[in-house]
């Protein structure tokens, strides 16, 4: 009986820890199925504008007639050649960027196919570019312009059907004392802070700026923040924690900190070697650096930068591409110009971007190309690398494939299933593309899959 009693007893044990593993596993999966049901107009649009503004756009890499030397980011002008607050401050007297039309910047991310929008609201130099109560050190007050240019910004996104949002730089500022605490603080101008300093600044000013930015630009669908080295995760998790109670939907980026955002965000200018289940966000600039400099002539060809929007969405992530304007709030000519050359290519193929991801393994990659695929639609799209390519072999696709055309024209591409040549195997397709009626840089061929 005694037996009975024992074995009922570890029957119900082992019962309640498999319910415990069942709902921590269906906790797990529901956060999952949540975040992605948030994130999911952003994994749908995966094309994004980057905007690097501030008072270092008006320096323009440059400083009492020295360019700026190195590598450094034009951003960075004020760390980069250790500039006295007192001196830098004084841009702020001449930034009246009577150039700056909101509608224009708008224009130009929506016509280059860009289906979100994020803004340096404040950089590292510590320089509010909206009117912010928290802190007179902002366009509103500090400068001639005496305007807020994102609440302009932000109502204009909202008008043309843009998502809006927020870059903003939490752990460093270069103009606060307190925020000297970690590797990366004002060191010229201030002695090194304690961890009470920093948290003084870190629980004030950001949270009080944070708090103004959800709440006076109506609705903020990206909070982009920076550089988090050193902050605790409590740190990163209380500031998590505040956007979502102002705004329960805003994204947050990797950057936050210690795993509290909603995506993973990598390195400046870098993509990942290979895809990622977890959604992901590249950021590029079109040159070399992220705030106007007038010495940066690096400008990347188009081509390269589509290439760079291809590959993330085939490796499963978005592509946030920066333009740095003027300090009059301006785009520089070659900027427009590569949004230009990009909408037209976006015109004709945004289909193989928008709602795509990786194709699944079974598709072989043929070479020279890349592969994104729609799994709604149930369509795979090739991406062409080169442009001369009449042929193209597809290792293993026999059965797959209903129908091909390209996207550019919709014009039919034959399948040919016959094995022809001696690296042919019994369930390969050949395609044969038609000519191109249109510049067929980069062009796609829509696979209808079964
Ligand atoms: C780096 C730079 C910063 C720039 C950012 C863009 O963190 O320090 O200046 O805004 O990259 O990704």
């Amino acid at each position: 009986m005694a037996i009975f009693v024992r074995l009922f007893f570890i029957i119900m044990i082992l019962n309640s820890v498999s319910i415990t593993c069942h709902s921590q596993y269906q906790n797990h999966i529901d956060s999952i199925n949540t975040l992605n049901l948030k994130l999911k107009w952003w994994t749908d649009a995966r094309f994004g504008m980057f905007v690097h503004w501030g008072l270092y756009s008006l320096a323009a890499g440059e400083w009492n007639g020295e360019v700026m030397h190195g590598n450094g980011y034009a951003e960075q002008i004020n760390s980069n050649m250790k500039i006295p607050n007192a001196e830098y401050d004084q841009l702020a007297s001449k930034f009246n960027p009577v150039d700056f039309n909101e509608e224009e910047w708008v224009n130009y991310a929506i016509s280059a196919g860009m289906k979100y929008l994020i803004i340096t609201a404040k950089h590292q130099d510590g320089f509010a570019m909206f009117h912010s109560k928290a802190s007179n050190y902002n366009i509103g007050d500090a400068t001639p312009y005496r305007k807020d240019p994102l609440l302009e910004l932000s109502k204009a996104a909202h008008k043309a059907g843009l998502k809006f949002g927020f870059y903003y730089s939490n752990a460093r500022d270069y103009h606060v004392a307190g925020a000297n605490w970690n590797t990366h603080g004002n060191t010229w101008d201030f002695s090194k802070q304690t961890e009470d300093d920093f948290k003084n600044y870190y629980y004030g000013l950001v949270f009080d700026q944070v708090k103004e930015l959800l709440t006076n630009y109506g609705k903020i669908d990206i909070l982009w923040f920076d550089v988090p080295y050193k902050l605790t995760g409590q740190m990163s998790s209380d500031l998590r924690n505040q956007v979502l109670s102002l705004q329960p939907d805003c994204i947050i980026n990797g950057r936050v900190g210690n795993n509290q955002g909603d995506y993973l965000s990598f390195g400046d200018n870098a993509i990942p070697d290979r895809s990622f289940e977890s959604p992901w966000e590249a950021c590029i600039t079109m040159n070399d650096t992220w705030g106007y400099s007038k010495h940066d002539n690096n400008w990347k060809d188009y081509k390269q930068l589509l290439k760079l929007l291809i590959e993330s969405v085939s490796k499963g992530g978005n592509l946030l591409l920066n333009v740095g304007p003027t300090g009059t709030g301006a785009f520089d000519k070659n900027a427009t110009a590569i949004l230009t050359n990009i909408g037209a290519w976006m015109k004709l193929n945004h289909r193989s971007i928008y709602n795509c991801t990786s194709a699944p393994a079974t598709f072989r990659i043929p070479d020279k190309c890349m592969l994104t695929y729609n799994p709604e639609a149930k369509r795979l799209f090739i991406h062409l690398i080169d442009s001369q390519i009449s042929e193209l072999l597809l290792k293993g696709y026999k059965g797959k494939i209903k129908k091909a055309c390209l996207l550019g024209d919709s014009s039919e591409v034959k399948i040919a299933n016959v094995s022809i040549r001696p690296d042919e195997q019994e369930d390969d397709l050949v395609l044969i593309l038609p000519k191109r009626s249109y510049n067929a840089d980069l062009s796609v061929i829509e696979l209808i899959l079964y």
